[in-house]
């Protein structure tokens, strides 16, 4: 079985809004899938599901072998340690040095409390190091995190995230707060590492150029439905269009 994600018949309602209406997707080992779509259609919705943030009113959602309709405490939080997380706002300690956000990756693993980075086991010391030395940080260790850029903080939150050792990476929208430029940086850093290190990652993006240059699956959502779901490589532009642009209303008595 090499699913990561098998997601079937998904409804998730917020008052009058189905944000999730009848979702059914599924992605395999390595799979590297853009969630694309308008604002408001359900993208980061479907993600939380994928970690148990949200729970579905119906249908299955099952990651990594867990159905998170039903997971609970221990077994919930032990899928939580084997889902890497991405965010817009890359989510850092800023009074705390770099390392030390970084290790916190590992606290899933290791749920002491720690303070200061001589109580971290070296070895956790030593693999933090190399993930920093992956995404081009290892000169900033000992740096406050908040005296870094935008675009070098999300560098710090995915070497976080590699401390994991997470199986199934989420990103919800990891490059909107950040410069093109910067932007650029950090997907082509993301993916090369995903990709290396064979992760399955889905990720949402309002850039569809980023999307279209990093993933190999493109997954389009318009008010909490799938609406595209095809090969980046093959992708069909009209279609891509169609699930940002309304269709046009169906004239109704049609005679003019
Ligand atoms: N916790 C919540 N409470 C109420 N409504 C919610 C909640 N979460 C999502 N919604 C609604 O569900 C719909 C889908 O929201 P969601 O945040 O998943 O969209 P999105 O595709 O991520 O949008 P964006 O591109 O703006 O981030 C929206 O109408 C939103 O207002
Ligand atoms: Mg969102």
């Amino acid at each position: 079985m090499n699913h990561i994600v098998e997601i079937d018949s998904l409804v998730k309602t917020y008052g009058e809004t189905r944000a999730c209406d009848g979702v059914a997707l599924t992605v395999n080992a390595g799979e590297l899938v853009a969630l694309v779509g308008p604002s408001g259609s359900g993208k980061s919705t479907l993600l939380r599901h994928l970690n148990g943030l949200a729970r579905p009113d119906s249908g299955s959602v099952r990651v990594l072998g867990v159905d998170l309709a039903t997971a609970r405490g221990r077994g919930l939080r032990a899928l939580r340690r084997r889902v890497g997380m991405v965010f817009q706002q890359f989510n850092l300690i800023g009074r705390l040095t770099v390392l030390e956000n970084v290790l916190t990756g590992a606290l899933g693993r290791d749920p002491l409390p720690r303070y200061g980075i001589v109580t971290w086991p070296k070895a956790d010391r030593a693999a933090a190091i190399e993930h920093l030395d992956r995404v081009g940080l290892a000169d900033r260790a000992y740096q406050r995190a908040d005296s870094l850029s935008g675009g070098q903080q999300q560098r710090v939150a995915i070497a976080r995230m590699l401390m994991q050792r997470p199986e199934l990476v989420l990103a919800d929208e990891p490059v909107a707060s950040l410069d093109p430029e910067s932007a650029a940086q950090v997907m082509d850093l993301l993916f090369r590492i995903c990709l290396e290190d064979r992760l399955t990652v889905v990720c949402s993006l309002h850039q569809i150029d980023l999307a279209l240059a990093w993933t190999r699956r493109v997954v389009g959502l318009r008010d909490g439905r799938v609406v595209l779901d095809q090969p980046t490589a093959a992708l069909d532009q009209e279609r891509l269009r169609r699930v940002y642009v309304p269709a046009a209303p169906v004239a109704v008595g049609a005679g003019a």
